[in-house]
């Protein structure tokens, strides 16, 4: 046994020991750790099943599946108790893509091998040609804060957001949690509760989407902030590109607490804008990406040499 369950055990043992285990481990454990699945939101259930099953998937990657078949049999009654419960709350887990998929790796939990050999594809060739394109198109995306007078319907921006969006959520995360939720402003009147903690260019941008992330499912933040907020920017690259792939321009606009708390000011407009839209305290802004047909492309700001940034190449 771990030395970790070990110290779990004797510390349960004691006067008081299950709560100050629970503590320790909500503390300490981050999401490894399910102890009283009861008491978690069902957003927070699912991110443990993406989380377990991501984890019983990879043995097979790792080759360690046989020779640590308990843990991952523990990984899958998690899972079956996160279904238990969700079910029983009248969650159709039917509706929910990453239950049905964590639903089918567990169904072939004894022959998981067959089910990635089932479920996997061929690896494209490298060709140099799509590579230099991708470089040029990435090179090609610049931040855009001036606004043209034309820009797409709204029909045509909601559309936009919804491929930003898709794109979003296609990125890895961390444990494969899925926390990000994007809130899409195009208001007029939504925009402007931003004024007074954004840039103009934000208030005046056709469409707004800001990016937050549930840190309820990075367990003990402590353990996994940098986690939290690595996540976020790996979504929000791919909203970017997405966006700069349909021809729009976009800026990526700093929206975290350490902005938001630097002034007394910041915090009031912030409070009423999280009042307003709904937005609840488990939820951690990140940015406000800000999109629509751009006046003109800026400038390339100049980047640093590649032989500058490569420190070894051995
Ligand atoms: C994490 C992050 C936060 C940013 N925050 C802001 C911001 O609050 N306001 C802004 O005008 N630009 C912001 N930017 C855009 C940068 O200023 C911009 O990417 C940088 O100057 C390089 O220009 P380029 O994007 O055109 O290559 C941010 C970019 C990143 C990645």
């Amino acid at each position: 046994m771990h030395l970790k369950s070990q110290l779990g055990r004797l510390i349960k043992q004691l006067p008081g020991g299950k709560k100050l285990h629970a503590t320790l481990k909500a503390r300490l454990g981050g999401v490894d750790d399910y102890l009283n699945l009861d008491g978690r939101s069902s957003d927070e259930l699912l991110s443990v099943v993406r989380h377990e099953a991501h984890r019983i998937e990879k043995s097979i990657y790792n080759d360690n599946f046989e020779s640590k078949k308990e843990v991952y049999e523990k990984k899958r009654d998690t899972i079956e108790d996160c279904f238990k419960i969700l079910r029983q709350r009248d969650f159709d887990l039917g509706e929910d893509p990453t239950a049905v998929w964590a639903e089918n790796l567990i169904a072939s939990f004894n022959n998981l091998e067959n089910y990635v050999l089932d479920h996997s594809r061929e690896a494209a060739q490298y060709r140099p040609e799509r590579a230099a394109a991708f470089a040029a198109f990435a090179r090609s995306r610049r931040s855009c804060r001036v606004w043209a007078d034309e820009q797409p319907d709204d029909q045509e921006l909601a559309e936009i957001a919804g491929h930003m969006i898709d794109a979003a959520r296609w990125a890895p995360t961390s444990g494969n949690r899925q926390p990000w939720r994007f809130v899409v402003l195009s208001k007029p009147e939504r925009k402007e509760l931003l004024r007074g903690i954004k840039e103009q260019h934000c208030i005046s941008a056709p469409l707004l989407i800001w990016v937050l992330m549930d840190k309820r499912l990075y367990g003990a933040l402590g353990n996994n902030e940098c986690s939290l907020f690595i996540d976020a920017g790996a979504a929000i690259m791919q909203m970017v590109l997405a966006a700069h792939d349909c021809g729009l321009g976009v800026c990526w606009n700093h929206f975290a607490l350490d902005m938001i708390r630097s002034r007394p000011s910041n915090m009031v407009v912030y409070d009423r804008l999280t009042r307003e839209l709904g937005v609840d305290d488990h939820l951690e802004s990140v940015a406000i990406v800000a999109i629509g047909r751009p006046k003109f492309i800026p400038p390339e700001p100049q980047r640093v040499k590649i032989s500058d940034l490569t420190l070894a190449w051995e």
